[in-house]
C-alpha cells in the first residue's frame, strides 16, 4: 500500500510540553454513478477515528493499534461500500496521541516513539474494473479547535461539548477557517494488521453510592479495562469529572493510591466533560482506563442508570469453561478469565492501569493459562515479531515490549536479558506449539531464541560475585550470574520496591541459572521438532552442563536447602532435579507447603508452576488444600476481599487492616496456576501438539464434589466433567473425532485408545 502522510502540527510535542487537543482533519471528494465496491485503508501515527460521511465504519478501537512504531505500523482496511453515495462525500479522522506520543510504560513518560502525529489513508473507488484512489495529501483540511481540548490514551481526556463541530464530518460543511496539511513521512514499515481487532464487549451498569469522604461513586461490579459512556442533562457550562480506579480503603472509600498516584507518576485516568445545554451523551474517544470504581463529581444531575461502562479487549475466540462444586474457585476462575481480558488489549500488559506495558515475564509465565482460557495465536503472534524485532544485537531480550522509557532518555531498553522475562522468547513459541500445534511460531522464533541462549552463554563465561568464589570449579561457565534478574519477585510479604532494590545489588544466580538451563533445553527441544540435528545435540549437552552446574552450586547433596517454596518448585518443574532427588525434593517441598497450613508462599516465578508440581509428584491433596486455603497469602483470600481479577500481591489488602498496599489488582501472572483447574483437577492433557492426541485423567480432592472442564482446542471440544455420587465416581468426556485419547480413572483404570465421542464412565 502507498501510503502519503499527512501532518499539521507547526512544532514538535515533547515530553514536557502540555497535553495537546485532538486533530480533527477532513477531506471532500466526489464518488461517480457506478461504484461497485470501496475500501478504505487507514493508518496513522497517534490514534485515529475513522469517518465516512459521518459514521464510523466498522472496525478495531484502539488503532492503528500498539506495534515497536521505530520499525513498524499496522493498517486497517474497512469495507465502505455502503457509506458512500454518489456525487460529494466526506473522509474524516480525529487523531489522539495513542501510545505513539501518548503515555506509556511504567514511569508514564509521553513522546515515546515521536513527537509529531500524522495520519495516512488510501481510499479505492472501484467501478468494475477501474479503481479510482482518493488520498491523504496537503490538500485535506485539520482543526484542533474542537471539543477535545486535551487527551492522552491515560491520563486525561478533556471535552468541552460547547466545542462541538456539528457537521465535520459531513460533506458540505465549511472548513474555510481550518488549516491545510503538509506532507509528512513514516520511516518505518507500514503492513496490514496483524492482531487481533481490539472491541467493546460486555458493558456494566452500576450502583452509586456516597462513601465516608463524601465522595460519588460509580461501582460496576467487574475490574475491567474500558470506558464509562453517559447521558446527561445540564447547562453549557457544567463540569462532569470521573476518576477511575479499582479499589475502596479500608473505610469503603474510593481510593487510586494502590496504584502510586503521585506528583511524580501520574496515574490519570480522568474524564472531564464540559456540558452543552440540554441531553447529551458521550463516550471517550481516546481514553481508555483499568477500573471497577468511578469517583464522580458533577454540576448537573447523575442518574446511575444513565451510566454504563464497556470492557474492551482483544476480540479473540474464548476457549476454556470450568465451574465445580467450590463457589470461590467459580469465582476465581472468572477473576482470571477477566484478568486475561483486561490486560489483553492489543498487547499482553502487566495491568491495565499502573503501567500498561508489555512486560514479557508476565505473559511468559501466563502463556500456558491463556492458551487454554483462548486462542491467542494471532494475538500472540504479533507481539513476538515485536519481541523479536526489539531483541539487541548482542541478542539479549527486553523485558518490555514494545519499548518505552524508564526513568529518562537514555535508554529504552528495559532489563535487557532477565532471567524468567527474556525467556518469553523460548517458552511462549514453545507453548504455542504445544497448544495449537503449529511449527511456523518456532520458526519464526528460532533464530531468536538461538541468540537468546547463546547471550546467555556468553553471560556465563563472565564473573559475577558469586563466581568470584567458585574459582576452581570447572563448570563454572554454567553458573550465570551477571546482569540484572528480578529473582522470584514478589513472594508473599516482598514489596516491589524492594526486591527491585535487592535484583540491582546481586542478581539471584540460582534463577538466572535455571532459566539458562530451561531456554537451553527448550532451544534443543524446537531444535529436534524443527529437524535441526546439529543444534539439538549441542544444546542438548548444553543443557545438561548447565543443570549439572545447578545440581552443584545451588543444591545440597541433590536436594535444595531453603526455607523459600520456589526453591524447590523450580528445579522439580524446569526437570533439574532427577529420580530419587527429585522424589525427595517433592517430598521436602510438600513438607514446606503443610508446614505453611499450605499458605502458598512463591512469588512472581513459581507460582504458576507449583500446582503442577504437587500434584505431579502425588501430592494432589496439598495441591487442593493450597488453591482452596483461604488465608492470605491465597487465591481464596483474595476472593474474599471481593476480588474481581487476579491481584498482583498476596496482600494487596492487608488482612488484619484492610488498608490497599501499593499493588495492582489487575494482574494475570499470579493467576496462571489456574490452568491446573484444567489439566489436573479435570486431567485434560495433550500428548501431542494441538491436542491431536489426549489424555483424560482427573484427579479429584479438597473440598470438589464435582468439576466440569470445557476446552475449545484446534482439535475439537474437549470435555471432562467428574461428580462424586452415591459413593460413585462419575466421569463424563467427550473426545473429539479424529483424537487419539487415553482415558485414565483415579482408580488406576486405563482405556488406551478410548473411544471418541461423549460418552460416561463410572467407578
Ligand atoms: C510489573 C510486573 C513486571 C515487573 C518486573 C512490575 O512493576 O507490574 O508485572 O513484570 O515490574 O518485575
Amino acid at each position: 500500500m502507498d501510503f502519503q502522510f499527512i501532518s499539521w502540527e507547526a512544532a514538535p510535542c515533547t515530553q514536557k510540553d502540555p497535553l495537546q487537543p485532538a486533530a480533527w482533519l477532513r477531506k471532500e471528494f466526489s464518488v461517480d454513478t457506478g461504484l461497485t465496491a470501496a475500501r478504505l485503508h487507514m493508518t496513522s501515527l497517534g490514534n485515529y477515528i475513522p469517518y465516512v460521511n459521518g459514521i464510523r465504519p466498522y472496525g478495531s478501537l484502539l488503532t492503528p493499534g500498539y506495534t515497536e512504531y521505530s520499525v513498524r505500523l499496522q493498517y486497517q482496511t474497512y469495507d465502505v461500500t455502503s457509506l458512500l453515495k454518489d456525487g460529494v462525500n466526506c473522509l474524516s479522522a480525529v487523531v489522539g496521541d495513542g501510545w505513539y506520543r501518548g503515555s506509556c510504560g511504567p514511569m508514564g513518560m509521553r513522546a515515546t516513539y515521536g513527537t509529531t502525529l500524522a495520519l495516512a489513508a488510501v481510499l479505492e473507488l472501484c467501478y468494475g474494473e477501474k479503481t479510482v484512489t482518493v488520498s491523504t495529501d496537503p490538500s485535506w483540511k485539520w482543526t484542533n479547535n474542537g471539543p477535545i481540548c486535551r487527551q492522552d490514551i491515560k491520563l486525561l481526556e478533556y471535552y468541552d461539548a460547547r466545542k462541538e463541530l456539528t457537521g465535520w464530518n459531513l460533506p458540505g460543511y465549511d472548513d474555510s477557517l481550518w488549516g491545510t496539511c503538509t506532507a509528512s513521512s513514516y520511516g518505518g514499515e507500514v503492513i496490514p494488521t496483524e492482531g487481533e481487532a481490539v472491541l467493546a464487549h460486555e458493558r456494566f451498569s452500576p450502583v452509586m453510592f456516597t462513601d465516608a469522604k463524601g465522595n460519588t461513586v460509580l461501582d460496576f461490579g467487574q475490574n475491567i479495562a474500558g470506558y464509562v459512556s453517559f447521558r446527561v442533562r445540564g447547562k453549557a457550562g457544567d463540569k462532569l469529572t470521573m476518576i477511575h480506579g479499582e479499589a475502596l480503603d479500608e473505610n469503603g472509600c474510593f481510593t487510586v493510591a494502590n496504584l502510586g498516584d503521585s506528583a511524580i507518576l501520574r496515574l490519570g485516568q480522568e474524564l472531564t466533560y464540559i456540558l452543552k445545554d440540554g441531553l447529551q451523551q458521550y463516550e471517550p474517544m481516546f481514553l481508555v482506563c483499568g477500573f471497577r470504581y468511578v469517583k464522580i463529581t458533577a454540576d448537573c444531575e447523575v442518574l446511575p442508570e444513565n451510566f454504563e461502562a464497556a470492557a474492551i479487549y482483544s476480540d479473540l475466540p474464548m476457549t476454556g469453561d470450568f465451574e465445580c462444586s467450590n463457589p470461590k474457585i467459580n469465582r476465581l476462575v472468572k477473576n482470571i478469565q477477566w484478568s486475561l481480558k483486561g490486560n489483553f488489549v492489543d498487547i499482553p500488559t502487566d495491568c491495565p492501569h499502573r503501567e500498561r506495558a508489555g512486560w514479557s515475564g508476565d505473559i511468559n509465565v501466563f502463556s500456558q493459562c491463556a492458551a487454554l482460557l483462548s486462542d491467542d495465536r494471532k494475538f500472540l503472534r504479533k507481539w513476538i515479531k515485536d519481541l523479536i524485532l526489539t531483541q539487541r544485537e548482542d541478542g539479549a531480550v527486553l523485558s518490555i515490549v514494545p519499548k518505552v522509557f524508564m526513568m529518562n532518555r537514555k535508554s529504552n531498553e528495559t532489563t535487557p536479558g532477565a532471567a524468567g522475562w527474556a525467556d518469553a522468547i523460548t517458552q511462549i513459541p514453545m507453548q504455542q506449539y504445544l497448544s495449537f500445534g503449529d511449527t511456523e511460531i518456532l520458526e519464526l522464533c528460532y533464530d531468536a531464541m538461538k541468540k537468546h541462549v547463546e547471550f546467555n552463554r556468553k553471560r556465563a563465561a563472565e564473573e559475577g560475585k558469586l563466581k568470584k568464589k567458585l574459582d576452581k570449579s570447572p563448570d563454572k561457565c554454567y553458573v550465570l550470574d551477571t546482569g540484572y534478574h528480578y529473582g522470584e519477585w514478589l513472594e508473599p510479604g516482598a514489596a516491589n520496591l524492594v526486591d527491585g532494590m535487592k535484583a540491582a545489588v546481586a542478581p539471584d544466580s540460582e534463577v538466572a541459572t535455571a532459566w539458562f538451563f530451561y531456554s537451553a533445553k527448550t532451544l534443543s527441544e524446537v531444535a529436534e521438532i524443527l529437524g535441526k540435528a546439529e543444534d539439538a545435540a549441542e544444546y542438548a549437552v548444553l543443557a545438561e552442563e548447565i543443570r549439572k552446574a545447578y545440581i552443584a552450586h545451588f543444591l545440597k547433596d541433590g536436594v535444595p536447602d531453603s526455607s523459600r517454596q520456589c526453591k524447590y518448585v523450580r528445579p522439580l518443574y524446569m526437570g533439574i532435579v532427577q529420580g530419587e532427588d527429585k522424589a525427595r525434593t517433592a517430598k521436602a517441598l510438600n513438607d514446606l507447603v503443610v508446614s505453611n497450613g499450605y499458605r502458598i508462599g512463591t512469588g512472581f516465578l513459581s507460582t504458576y508452576q507449583i500446582l503442577n508440581v504437587l500434584s505431579d509428584n502425588g501430592y494432589v491433596e496439598s495441591a487442593y488444600r493450597m488453591l482452596e486455603n483461604e488465608e492470605c497469602p491465597g487465591w481464596l483470600y483474595e476472593v474474599n476481599k471481593g476480588a474481581t481479577t487476579i491481584w498482583e500481591g498476596w496482600d494487596a489488602v492487608d488482612p488484619k487492616t484492610n488498608k490497599v498496599k501499593h499493588k495492582s489488582m489487575n494482574h494475570y501472572s499470579p493467576g496462571a496456576a489456574l490452568s491446573w483447574l484444567w489439566t489436573d483437577c479435570a486431567g485434560i492433557r495433550s500428548l501431542a501438539p494441538g491436542y491431536r492426541k489426549i489424555q483424560i485423567s482427573p484427579l479429584p480432592g479438597g473440598s470438589f464434589t464435582y468439576a466440569k472442564a470445557i476446552y475449545r482446542s484446534v482439535s475439537g471440544e474437549i470435555a471432562s466433567s467428574w461428580k462424586k455420587e452415591d459413593g460413585e465416581f462419575v466421569l463424563d468426556v467427550v473426545i473429539p473425532p479424529d483424537v487419539e485419547a487415553k482415558v485414565v480413572l483415579p482408580d488406576g483404570t486405563v482405556y488406551e485408545n478410548a473411544a471418541t465421542g461423549r460418552y460416561t464412565c463410572k467407578i
